[in-house]
């Protein structure tokens, strides 16, 4: 559908029939929904690949489910995911195509951008990293002193950073454990501090991951590891070859670093920075992991991004998430989204769907440019759940906002765990299943006072229940079960940009952060004559408070 001549979302028929049948839903109650309909905890399932999905418990009927659909029908969400799957240029803002699922098609796939195919390019990429992995894998990549390398430090920021480092906790148990990987992002001094203080530079590599090689973080980051390890090693430049691979779409900025652009893995523009783990921004993780099982995890990425492309609406998995989060949002004024994981090895899992789902679709103009007059892209957040439990849960259960949330738990450990371990999975996942049946269900004041709990505790430890969660099952967190997770998640967000008719692969807002923190620095340092004059009376104060306590 042409985004110009679009009819404002909110005032479509759809959107109208929507908000009618919300207004007559009134305030559905999940315990009715089950009793009315006893076969809802099957019927409200999906299956994908490995993964089992359950919407039962959520506030739908089959009718609001027909109209979400037809919602998504009118907002011409196939048509733009057939556009992006066919390499145009969707990302209107950037003038640039969108093909994340390129990077994870077979060899023979034939994917055109601006008539050419980018599948042989993906794949030689791909072949580069697998030959420079299994060489630091094997020991053979030596250091500059002929030391073989252990120890792999990746320096990037955003997509440059969230996507491997999530990626290597989730995937540890895969990993070499004789390598050390560490990821620095922050352009405090003290990540890249903590990072290298215990390494031994002669078997430490630096992977320089940024897609633009401009990233002020990541490159002032990189020019102090190169310091750290020439002056450690007492070398001089021709050290940096043999400790330093970059990971970019922007030779020219590489090799200006003083990066060989031999040892650089090249990306291309239509790979969006959060969207990117699964190109050469992932090479610590197949150094850690090896070529054959990030060729796992492709192949998960890819089974889904099969599935989004060809299953039917009924049955289509990223589509059902993507409309279940616009029926919160914009019928039930739902303002976040907790992502839940019942897995160690999902600790950076959230964090890496913050910057997917929030920098995506956290915009307020559409198409066009002009302003938006319905929510667009909720908070997201969330902690594995077990610890969450015991620390915001409170607010989710008995508090007054209504948080949509997602539980993802597995049937078995990945691997065998130490001894005695094994048996604390089923105690992990009684959790996991206890959750979500009591934020369905709750407990209501009869059943309290039937424990006989005195009077005036009742309403304390009645628990309203009605808050709705998706559960994902799957067997285990595999490369392959991790790829199909994001790539669930990479679709459901883009699903909602469309029906929001918004710019899912621009990231402007970012920019102003960034032009005025180099405005400020020198006010802060003193160099270069700079105008504090120039702030607002607030900033100007907090300058000239931290100069005084800095004694400049
Ligand atoms: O924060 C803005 C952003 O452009 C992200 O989209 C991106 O992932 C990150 O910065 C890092 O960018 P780069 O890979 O170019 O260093």
């Amino acid at each position: 559908m042409n985004a110009a001549s679009r009819t404002k979302l909110n005032q479509t028929p759809e959107w109208t029939a929507l908000a009618k049948h919300r207004e007559e839903l009134g305030a559905p109650q999940l315990r009715e929904l089950f009793a009315r309909q006893p076969e809802r905890g099957t019927a409200y399932t999906l299956r994908v690949g490995d993964l089992h999905l359950d919407y039962s418990k959520h506030l739908v009927t089959d009718e609001t489910l027909r109209l979400l659909r037809e919602l998504a029908a009118a907002t011409g969400v196939a048509e733009l995911r057939d556009a992006m799957f066919r390499g145009e240029k969707i990302n209107t803002t950037e003038d640039r195509a969108v093909l994340h699922t390129a990077l994870r098609a077979p060899r023979d796939a034939v994917i055109e951008v601006d008539g050419e195919n980018v599948v042989p390019a993906v794949h030689a990429v791909l072949d580069k990293m697998a030959g420079f992995a299994e060489k630091v894998r094997s020991g053979q990549w030596t250091g500059h002193t002929g030391k073989p390398v252990k120890n792999i430090v990746n320096i990037g920021i955003g997509g440059s950073d969230l996507g491997p480092a999530m990626a290597y906790e989730v995937l540890r148990s895969f990993t070499d454990r004789d390598l050390t990987l560490r990821f620095v992002s922050n352009v405090d001094g003290a990540d890249l501090h903590e990072a290298v203080r215990d390494l031994d530079p002669a078997e430490t590599l630096f992977v320089i991951a940024s897609k633009t090689f401009t990233t002020i973080e990541t490159i002032t980051n990189a020019t102090s590891a190169r310091d750290w390890l020439l002056t450690e090693l007492k070398a001089g430049q021709d050290a940096v070859a043999k400790h330093f691979v970059a990971l970019s779409t922007n030779a020219e900025k590489v090799e200006e670093f003083g990066i060989d652009t031999a040892n650089m893995f090249e990306f291309w523009d239509w790979v969006g920075g959060r969207y990117s783990y699964d190109s050469a921004i992932g090479l610590s993780l197949m150094v850690a992991i090896g070529p054959d099982r990030f060729r796992e995890m492709l192949d998960g990425f890819h089974l889904v991004d099969e599935h989004f492309r060809t299953a039917p609406a009924e049955e289509n998995a990223p589509l059902l998430l993507g409309l279940l989060g616009v029926w919160y949002g914009n019928f039930f004024d739902a303002q976040s989204h907790a992502v839940l994981p019942y897995s160690h090895y999902l600790s950076k899992f959230t964090a890496y769907l913050q910057q997917l789902d929030m920098e995506s679709n956290g915009k307020s103009v559409d198409r066009e440019g002009d302003r938006v007059d319905w929510q667009t892209g909720p908070v997201v957040w969330g902690t594995p759940g077990t610890n969450g439990q015991h620390a915001y849960y409170q607010l989710i259960h008995q508090g007054t906002k209504l948080v949509p949330a997602d539980f993802i738990g597995f049937a078995a450990p990945v691997h065998d765990l130490l001894p005695g371990l094994i048996a604390q999975h089923d105690l992990l996942m009684a959790n996991f299943f206890a959750q979500t049946q009591a934020l369905a269900f709750g407990k209501t004041p009869e059943e309290v006072r039937a424990e006989g709990v005195p009077e005036e505790l009742v309403p304390h430890k009645t628990f309203r229940g009605n808050h709705p969660t998706t559960t994902i099952l799957a067997d285990k967190l595999t490369p392959s079960v991790l790829g199909q997770l994001i790539a669930l998640y990479e679709h459901k967000v883009f699903v909602q940009g469309a029906i929001w008719n918004i710019d899912s692969f621009d990231q402007w807002g970012v920019e102003l952060g960034k032009v005025l923190a180099k405005k400020i620095e020198p006010l802060l340092t003193g160099d270069g004559g700079a105008d504090a004059g120039q702030l607002d009376s607030s900033t100007a104060a907090l300058v000239d408070a931290y100069r005084t306590l800095r004694g400049r």
